[in-house]
């Protein structure tokens, strides 16, 4: 995928450097442009019809869905406090449920640090700063139980790579 990924990239560039080369080499030559700028008004007319033509559609079918969470009593959050320490992190609460959003409540006791919150296999759900003076909120819904941490994604110290803390999520 990489791979692919520069390849194209260099074909892209190297297009894109010969339009600028033929440009540049074709804007010493005098021409008559007139024909040239009715055919691109022509089909500029066209696509502002063909742009409204789908745009207005799509836009009427898809504001239905808006807002994209329904209205109605919402689920009270679970709130799980979590205060960054150099080097560790105080969770307000060690065990949430599933289905239920979670409102992480992220602040910093000292410097800069970063909750990212992982699943089992490592993997990166969610992430937000934790900073002295703020709390930021971080919205969660767990839907599988099991065992979760919140681990640092800030530099912030010797012991940056510690701040490991469990979070267990169970069934309702
Ligand atoms: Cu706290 Cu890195």
């Amino acid at each position: 995928m990489q791979e692919l990924a520069w390849y194209l990239t260099v074909l892209l560039v190297a297009a894109t450097a010969a339009v600028f080369a033929m440009v540049r080499w074709q804007s010493d030559l005098a021409a008559d442009y007139g024909g040239v700028q009715r055919s691109a008004y022509r089909i500029r007319d066209r696509l502002f019809w063909v742009l409204l033509g789908v745009g207005v559609p799509i836009m009427a079918l898809t504001l239905w869905d808006l807002p994209y969470v329904r209205a109605g009593a919402p689920a009270a959050p679970q709130v799980v406090t979590a205060t960054g320490f150099q080097w560790y992190w105080d969770l307000g609460r060690t065990s949430v449920v599933t289905g239920q959003p979670v409102e992480f409540q992220i602040t910093s006791a000292d410097v800069n640090h970063g909750v990212g919150l992982y699943d089992a296999d490592t993997r990166l759900l969610a992430q937000a700063q934790a900073m002295p003076g703020y709390v930021n909120r971080l919205r969660y819904t767990f839907e599988r139980p099991g065992k979760y941490r919140l681990m640092c994604l800030e530099y912030c110290g010797l012991a940056h790579h510690d701040m490991i803390s469990e979070l267990e999520v169970k069934l309702p």
